[in-house]
């Protein structure tokens, strides 16, 4: 949820500072750009070498630079804009009180009077600094211009008492920020199932029959969706593609009979299911043992037909939104709409083989959506993962409507 998003951390002078050593780590880890401004007594207690290092940035504690003969500032209104979160960690009375009244006396403070961006902030001092009516009126007040508090804990805290003033650790300082972003999405508490990519139908121990779908549409959708808070499961077929993010579950499955199997697990407790796989309609009726060797001119190969897994999951619908896909070369949009009602869909998407740049193997795709009311849309071509957006899009449209 964290990656690609800049975070802007604001130290100030506490013991609880070392703590944030970890917290750029886990922030670093989880994909995110971390830059750091510290307040001069800080770093005092964490070095700016150490979070240079660890964020991969300059650690910044003042206005002016000096690089050899040059002068030269750090810009406080870039770094402010810059940022996507804040985080204040720790923060101090001090810093708290200041920022409360809108002091700019060091280059954090006037990074924070610039940041637009939500900002955290994670008090930490004594238990009887904590309680002080003057602390409490900072914190109301910064709470009242809109700023996020971490709460502090209780414990054994510096001085050597037990109390409330403990800063929250770094494992939950990031767990509070994920949960914070995730409550302003779309689809936050939402479990998608989606499947993907080809199946494998084995015709003996070295060989298959196949397609040449990449799973990448189903990827996309995988990850546009948990982008938007929704709970993914996304079962998929053989690919090479690799995808992570902490909403998704992956579950890889080799043929078709593993795919129903495995959809029809998860399809009860899903509200939405996006079916983008291409799945194999047969499979060889036998599967040979052993390889099967050269010896005869002709080798014929006897296929059954597959189970229709969305086709199953229409017949079970309860109060899902189910999605397929539909692929087609001809009489596209007839054949798309016999899909949607042959399988009981709310909406399919088609994409058509005769459009440049859509279908399998290709980075964008070219769709038509439909919905079971007749509505039809269509999109220009795309990237996929821009598709994936648009697809979401329509689907919690009509699941608002
Ligand atoms: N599908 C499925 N299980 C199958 C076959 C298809 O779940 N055994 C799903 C696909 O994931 C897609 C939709 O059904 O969402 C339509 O797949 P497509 O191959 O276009 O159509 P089919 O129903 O297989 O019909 P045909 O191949 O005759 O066009």
């Amino acid at each position: 949820m964290l990656s690609g998003k800049n975070i802007l951390l604001g130290i100030t002078g506490g013991i609880a500072a070392y703590k944030t050593t970890f917290l750029v780590r886990i922030l670093i880890k989880a994909g995110a750009n971390v830059k750091v401004v510290l307040t001069e007594s800080a770093s005092s207690f964490v070095s700016p070498l150490t979070l240079a290092t660890l964020s991969k940035n300059p650690a910044l504690t003042a206005f002016v630079k000096q690089e050899g003969e040059v002068t030269d500032w750090n810009n406080h209104v870039d770094l402010g804009l810059w940022a996507d979160i804040m985080i204040i960690a720790p923060a101090t009375a001090n810093t708290m009180s200041k920022m409360a009244s809108g002091a700019t006396d060091n280059l954090l403070l006037a990074v924070y009077l610039s940041a637009k961006c939500p900002v955290f902030f994670a008090p930490a001092m004594d238990l009887d600094m904590f309680k002080h009516p003057a602390n409490k009126k900072s914190i109301d007040t910064l709470l009242s211009y809109g700023n996020i508090m971490i709460p502090a804990t209780s414990g054994e805290l510096a001085s050597g008492l037990h109390g409330e003033g403990r800063m929250a650790e770094p494992e939950d300082i990031v767990a509070f920020i994920k949960k914070y972003l995730l409550e302003g999405l779309s689809l936050k508490d939402k479990k998608v199932l989606i499947t993907a990519g080809p199946t494998h139908e084995a015709i003996d121990p070295v060989r298959f029959i196949g397609n040449h779908s990449t799973g990448q549409m189903g990827y996309e959708l995988a990850m546009a969706a948990a982008k938007l808070g929704a709970q993914v499961l996304l079962v998929s077929g053989p690919t090479n593609l690799s995808i992570s993010h902490d909403l998704i579950t992956r579950i890889n499955v080799i043929s078709a009979d593993e795919m129903y199997e495995v959809a029809h697990e998860h399809f009860e407790n899903c509200d939405i299911a996006i079916a983008a796989a291409a799945v194999a309609d047969y499979r060889p009726k036998m599967v040979a043992d052993q390889k099967i060797k050269k010896k005869e001119k002709n080798l014929t190969l006897e296929l059954v037909k597959n189970k229709d897994i969305l086709l199953s999951l229409g017949e079970r619908k309860t109060k899902q939104f189910l999605v397929g896909f539909a692929l087609e070369t001809e009489n596209e949009l007839e054949n798309a709409k016999g899909k949607l009602e042959r399988k009981h869909l709310d909406a399919i998407v088609l994409n058509s083989l005769n459009d440049k740049g859509a279908g399998f193997a290709s980075n964008t795709n070219k769709i038509t959506f439909l919905d079971k009311n007749s509505q039809i849309k269509a999109f220009q071509l795309k990237t996929k993962a821009d598709v994936a957006k648009d697809i979401l899009n329509e689907i919690i449209i009509r699941l608002n409507a």
